[in-house]
């Protein structure tokens, strides 16, 4: 087979900080292995949509440093079809880019499977979310800018609470996983976190608070993530309330301020090491497969299993957050 002369590069679902570092390595790896690049806009949307831009070196000049996507995301609904599909392959014919850097999560990996399955498109993704919840990398592009951003706040909120002895309920992002909501729990010192991947037991909940209250702590911080069993931040406030009326209770839902921000240097370099493996992962007739950190080193794990197998949290930092919070 003939080497790829022209790539394609997206990103697709929820930005997260650090894609545009991705991007820039995408780009100025392929330039420096003399392949042409297109950057492709707004997701597979603009596949579908022939949105291409021609990208030089100095396209992505500056941009290292930035939070978001210059290339725009989307959760786009066309590509979920059959239609939608055959759309985007015709597109990528005509425009003849013969393979693709995706950088995403897995929702968008589940969507480059299937769209490979079907008219054999070679591909590689490079994991871009805030949630850390794809198996096959320690860490996901996005995620440590995220657990700073939450935790700054949470330690800004913790000198309020402290002054008024109040109880904050702090709700974080992650739709299906605890990752944020655990290491940021970690990080401020929360008195609990409640998480997906955890039934929450309420009572239990206020038992903590009660007896965190008797030992004269004079605030607590309780992480929710956004998924949790038990409701969001709000929710959850209101059922504490419920049980016991005591509490001076507050909620801060930090929403998307998580998912902008500078990239911090660790997910700038996460994110030029990764982008730059996807190239020469591509250029090595590699495809449907995931690059990731493990043991910090790039490793290659097979698409299907990055998306279907679980990232479990460590049980011993769940038992952390317990023992830190007497
Ligand atoms: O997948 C990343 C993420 O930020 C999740 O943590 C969150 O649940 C979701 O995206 C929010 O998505 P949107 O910006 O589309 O509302």
């Amino acid at each position: 087979m003939a080497r790829m002369k022209k790539i394609g590069v997206l990103t697709s679902g929820g930005d997260s900080p650090g894609m545009n570092a991705a991007i820039r390595a995408t780009v100025r790896t392929a330039i420096y292995e003399g392949v042409e690049v297109v950057g492709i806009q707004e997701g597979f949307n603009g596949l579908i949509n022939a949105n291409f831009t021609p990208l030089n070196a100095r396209a992505v000049s500056n941009i290292l440093q930035r939070g978001g996507t210059i290339l725009q995301s989307a959760r786009s609904k066309e590509f979920r079809t059959v239609e939608g599909r055959q759309c985007a392959y015709d597109q990528l014919k005509k425009s003849g880019i013969e393979g693709l850097v995706i950088i995403g999560g897995d929702g968008s990996f589940t969507g480059a499977h299937i769209f490979d399955q079907e008219h054999r498109i070679p591909f590689v993704g490079v994991p871009g979310t805030i949630d850390n919840d794809l198996y096959g990398t320690d860490f996901t592009i996005g995620y440590d800018t995220a657990l700073n951003t939450i935790t700054n706040a949470v330690d800004k909120i913790k000198d309020t609470a402290a002054s008024h002895n109040r109880i904050f309920f702090v709700e974080v992002m992650g739709r299906d996983t605890g990752y944020l909501a655990l290491s940021s729990g970690i990080a401020t010192g929360a008195e609990d976190i409640l998480i997906p991947e955890e039934i929450t037991d309420v009572e239990e909940l206020v038992h903590n608070l009660v007896s965190a209250k008797k030992q004269k702590k004079n605030s607590s911080i309780v992480i929710v993530a956004e998924g949790d069993d038990g409701g969001g931040a709000i929710e959850i406030a209101k059922k504490v309330n419920a049980l016991y009326s005591d509490f001076d209770t507050r909620v801060t839902v930090l929403g998307h301020v998580q998912r902008g921000g500078k990239p911090t240097a660790q997910d700038r370099i996460l994110a030029s090491r990764l982008g730059n493996s996807a190239v020469y992962a591509l250029l090595s007739e590699k495809s449907g497969i995931m690059v990731g950190l493990k043991n910090g080193e790039v490793k290659e794990t097979e698409i299907d299993v990055a998306i279907s197998k679980d990232k479990n949290l460590k049980p011993q930092l769940l038992q952390l957050v317990d023992a830190l919070a007497v």
